[in-house]
Formats: C-alpha cells, sequence, structure tokens
C-alpha cells in the first residue's frame, strides 16, 4: 500500500515519535511505502509531499514539532479546495491517509471520510480536550513545562512579596490550569468552564498573604470572568473560525493590584507549552497510536481514529472524535477547589 501521512493544527510533542511508529512499522512489517504530505491540509491540497523512509525518522523520537510541517488549513474553505486534494492523493496513488491532528484536523477526515476517502485518524492536541480518548500526547509535556513553570516563579514572587498569575493555553478546556495548578500547588486555578469572580479570587489572594506566602494563580487563556467575556490577543479568525485568545493573565493582575493593593504580576507561557522535547509518557503514547493507526490503515478500517482506553489503545469511529469535547467536569474542579487560597 502507499499511505500518505500529515500532521495539522497547532503544532504538539510527541507528533514525531507518531511518525517514526508509523513509518517504522509501516515499511519493515507491513511493507508499506510511507508518503509524508507538509504542512498539514495545504501538502494534499497543493502537492507537497517528501517521502518519510527508515532514515528520514532516525533520531526525530526525542523532537517536538513535527518534521512534517504543519497548518490551520481548511480544505473545505480554500477554493476547490477538496478537488485538488483528491487529485493528488490520485496522483501519488495513495491507498490510504493518516491525519494527525486535534478536532479541527479530524473533522475535515471526517468529512472526507464521508466522500470517500480512506483516512484513520490519530488525536493530538496539548489541551487534551478530544472526548473519545483518555489523554492525547502532547499534554503531559505541557502540563510539566508549566508546573517547572509555577515553581520556578513560586520562589520569585514569594521573595518580592507580590500575586504571580500565570496564563496557560486551554481554549475551551481547562485541563493543562488544571493539572499544572494541582501539582505546583496553585492557590487559585481559573478554568474556562467555570467563570470565576474577581472578588473571590481577590479574597483568596488576601488570605495568602496573612500567612505570609505570595499566591500563584493559574489561568487557563479562556477562563471568563463572571458576567463578562473572554478576553482576545486579536480579533482574527483562523480557517476554522477560532479567535486567537490572550490576556487575561494581565488584566486579572492588574485587578488583583487595583482591589488588594497588593503587586502582581502576569506571566503568559503561550508556545513555550507546546515547544521541545516530548516527555516519556507522550513518546511512548505517541509510540503506541502510530503503531495502533497503521494497523488499524492495514486492516482496511478506515473511518476510525486510534484513542486510548484505560491502558489500551482502541478504534473508534472518527465521528466520535469531534462529536463533544472533553471539558473539566464540575465535580472534578470542586475536588482542586479545596485547596484553593
Ligand atoms: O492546540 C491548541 C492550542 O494550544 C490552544 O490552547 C491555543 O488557543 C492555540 O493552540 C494557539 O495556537 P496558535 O497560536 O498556534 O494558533
Amino acid at each position: 500500500m502507499r499511505v500518505g501521512v500529515l500532521t495539522g493544527g497547532g503544532d504538539c510533542p510527541g507528533l514525531n515519535a507518531v511518525l517514526r511508529a508509523v513509518t517504522r512499522k509501516g515499511i519493515s512489517v507491513h511493507q508499506h511505502e510511507i508518503i509524508g504530505f507538509r504542512n498539514g491540509w495545504l501538502g494534499p491540497v497543493e502537492d507537497l509531499t517528501t517521502p518519510l523512509t527508515l532514515d528520514s525518522v532516525e533520531d526525530i523520537l526525542n523532537r517536538g514539532g513535527t518534521i512534517l510541517g504543519s497548518s490551520r488549513t481548511n480544505p473545505y474553505k480554500v477554493e476547490d479546495g477538496v478537488g485538488r486534494l483528491k487529485a493528488v492523493l490520485q496522483r501519488h496513488r495513495i491507498d490510504a491517509l493518516i491525519a494527525i491532528g486535534g478536532e479541527d484536523t479530524l473533522g475535515v477526515a471526517e468529512q472526507l471520510f464521508a466522500e470517500g476517502v480512506p483516512v484513520v485518524g490519530v488525536p493530538k492536541t496539548i489541551d487534551n480536550d478530544l472526548d473519545a480518548t483518555d489523554y492525547t500526547f502532547g499534554f503531559d509535556t505541557a502540563v510539566h513545562i508549566a508546573t517547572e513553570a509555577i515553581d520556578r516563579l513560586r520562589t520569585t514572587a514569594e521573595s518580592h512579596h507580590r500575586a504571580l498569575v500565570v496564563e496557560v493555553m486551554g481554549r475551551h478546556a481547562g485541563w493543562i490550569a488544571l493539572h499544572s495548578g494541582l501539582a505546583g500547588g496553585a492557590n487559585v486555578i481559573l478554568v474556562p468552564e467555570q467563570p470565576f469572580s474577581v472578588e473571590k479570587v481577590c479574597d483568596w489572594v488576601e488570605r495568602r498573604f496573612q500567612r505570609q506566602y505570595a499566591p500563584i494563580i493559574v489561568v487557563a487563556e479562556g477562563a471568563v470572568p463572571e458576567g463578562g467575556e473572554a478576553i482576545l490577543a486579536t480579533g482574527e479568525r483562523d480557517a476554522f473560525g477560532h479567535v486567537r485568545l490572550g490576556g487575561v493573565g494581565n488584566w486579572l493582575a492588574d485587578e488583583i493590584s487595583r482591589r488588594t493593593g497588593k503587586e502582581s504580576r502576569a506571566v503568559v507561557l503561550g508556545h513555550v507549552q507546546r515547544g521541545g522535547t516530548p516527555t516519556a509518557y507522550d513518546r511512548v503514547l505517541a509510540t503506541r497510536f502510530g503503531l495502533h493507526a497503521i494497523d488499524a490503515v492495514t486492516d482496511g478500517d478506515f473511518g476510525t481514529m486510534v484513542a486510548l482506553r484505560g491502558t489500551e489503545i482502541v478504534r473508534v469511529p472518527l465521528r466520535d472524535a469531534t462529536a463533544s469535547l472533553k471539558t473539566v467536569p464540575v465535580e472534578r474542579y470542586a475536588e482542586a477547589e479545596v485547596l484553593f487560597g
């Protein structure tokens, strides 16, 4: 078989581990040829390919980013995008496509499958917000990076008796905020799922100062103050209609200073959370996803996505991958809330 593979959407530590596993098992065990499409869905639309060989995936297991490049291209928003994509697949005699991505990339994969394109999906996002899998790779790395940042910020916050607000990624789901906040012992954790009261945040901040410790507040970029709206970095939307979030950390630090009279600073972790080498957990999960994805292709089990359920890798329908987002349940947030202040 000739198998195409692409990585779409925001990059994520572990993508190269998937590519390596797909290529190694695809070539050595199944005798497939593996063709990489560059820059997400732009690759099959504009005929940007690169062969993936045993040599080209040598030494990439621990490398962050993706050797194929990525983009947020939506072929359904490009003029004759799907027609061009199908023609390119035909020209390269592609028998199957593996799409590695989050809800947007997999949403396109699902639509293409409905139009007869043989696709298998692999879930990826540092946000861990895909409901059909227990975990996505990249999340563990992002949580480690954010936790290390909290540990470092704590010592400087305490030296200067300041409140430090740490803004982490998480557009609709607060998993990175919740896990890094718990792991780093944050005094307040704010997630997009629960609108927050600035007054209550300030009470917790003051309580913490009373105990002679400086508070750390972890806030997801998509968190919203009660009665307010998400704070945007710019008004632009990408090809999937997403706005660019960012700014809640600085806004909240200013509010805390104004209301409590305590000095506050904000740190926006941004893309640092997506960069660099994946943790061992992410390398293992990404590798297992890759090994199972190439098996699904070989079995002709198209329209499916590999997913983690407990400790097993299973196949689920692609439509389940995008049906609903996995957000932080109220009771999980309540579990953490007892430690605030
Ligand atoms: O991949 C998802 C995500 O990490 C979101 O949390 C964030 O809003 C977005 O990516 C930002 O990505 P970019 O700046 O690459 O568009």
